[in-house]
């Protein structure tokens, strides 16, 4: 039987409960597809930091290196300053892997009411994809004159031809297999030179994919029209930072934060990619048994695609949508009073 190894890092909070729910589903999904998951769990967490003042083990990355993938809940402790998850975690996982790919779905799904009227299940069906490895977030900069009137802040944005040419390639390949369409968040009016590269290398690019229709918007533009006309897109690219914030607002769109899932690929496949719910780990509701499971689960669903079993990931997703649309079971957060539990066992009855 073909085997995958997964690291399981929970994290902190919500993480801790949304990923055993994600495992079932999975362990339930795999046993009827004919494949084994075999998981490593790991404690990297906040939780960890205050113990013994790191996120993980020093040689934590090499631990992974070959494993086929990596789910995590969400880290972020009171108390713990979110640099520290970020830097000591997340951004050397993305980064020491090459997860230049941050992909995040956002359907309306029968339902799960939209805070925006527009936004009809069935209608909306979009993807975002991040460039997650440079851009805006940089380490290049610094302060200067602390303290001083003329205390001075620089930071650089990086694009570099390689790593923006591979983002537009895989966005421009993902919207060749889905509607066809691509629009790329831009802001070459203000922002006078890395975005006005970025455009050239988009229009580059295109001419390679002459199957794909596209355009281009600046970000403010675009996060309207995101409010206002979210059906008209398909696949809509962007820099580290323009990403970012769009598919949080994508999200919102969608109807809660607790259903948004998220995946950092290493499109190559030399790294293992990770998958996570865009969610944090929500210390005003952690440990009460309530959070919404649906992001984890979903994020465990794009690692099955990813790890060449989408028959089983197209399962999880008939499930989690025959669910939605045909019975009230929801937890609090989309209104209803179904515990984290509760809702995983009513989505399992609905699994072979
Ligand atoms: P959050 O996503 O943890 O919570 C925002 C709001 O949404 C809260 O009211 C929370 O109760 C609710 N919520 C989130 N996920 C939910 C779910 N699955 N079910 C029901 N309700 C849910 O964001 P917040 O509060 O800004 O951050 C809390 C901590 O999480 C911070 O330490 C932050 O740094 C960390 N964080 C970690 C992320 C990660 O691990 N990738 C991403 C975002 C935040
Ligand atoms: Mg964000």
């Amino acid at each position: 039987m073909q085997q995958y190894r997964v690291a399981m890092i929970p994290g902190d909070g919500i993480g801790t409960e949304v990923l055993p729910a994600a495992r079932a589903v999975l362990d339930r999904v795999a046993a009827h597809h004919g494949f084994a998951l075999v998981y490593d769990d790991l404690d990297w967490s906040c939780e960890r930091y205050r113990a013994t003042g790191a996120m993980m083990p020093e040689d934590g990355l090499d631990r992974i290196r070959h494993h086929d993938a990596i789910l995590l809940g969400a880290v972020g402790y009171p108390g713990v300053p979110d640099h520290v998850s970020l830097w000591g975690l997340l951004i050397p996982i993305r980064r020491a892997f090459r997860q230049y790919v941050n992909l995040r779905p956002i359907t309306v799904l029968e339902g799960v009411p939209s805070p925006v009227s527009r936004a009809r299940p069935g209608e909306v069906d979009f993807v975002v994809v991040r460039e997650n490895s440079e851009g805006e977030y940089s380490e290049i900069g610094g302060r200067i004159n602390r303290g001083f009137p003329e205390e001075t802040a620089v930071q650089e944005t990086v694009f570099t031809r390689v790593g923006v040419e591979r983002i537009l390639d895989y966005a421009f390949d993902l919207a060749a297999r889905r509607g066809g369409r691509l629009t790329s968040a831009t802001k070459s009016n203000g922002i006078v030179h890395t975005m006005p590269f970025w455009d050239q290398l988009v229009a580059e690019r295109a001419a390679d994919h002459p199957g794909v229709t596209w355009d281009q918007e600046h970000i403010d533009a675009l996060a309207a029209k995101i409010v206002l006309d979210p059906a008209r897109f398909d696949v809509i690219v962007g820099s580290n930072l323009f990403g970012d914030i769009l598919s949080d607002l994508a999200a919102a769109v969608a109807g809660s934060i607790g259903i948004a899932p998220s995946a950092n690929l290493d499109p190559t496949g030399a790294h293992p990619s990770m998958f996570e719910p865009v969610h944090g780990s929500a210390p005003d509701i952690a440990g009460q048994g309530v959070a919404n499971p649906l992001g984890a689960i979903w994020s465990a669903a794009m690692m099955l695609d990813h790890l060449g079993r989408p028959e089983a990931g197209a399962q999880v997703m008939a499930a989690v949508r025959e669910l939605l649309a045909t019975s009230g079971v929801r937890t609090r957060d989309l209104g209803g009073d179904a515990g984290t539990g509760d809702f995983t066992d009513e989505l399992l009855k609905l699994l072979p």
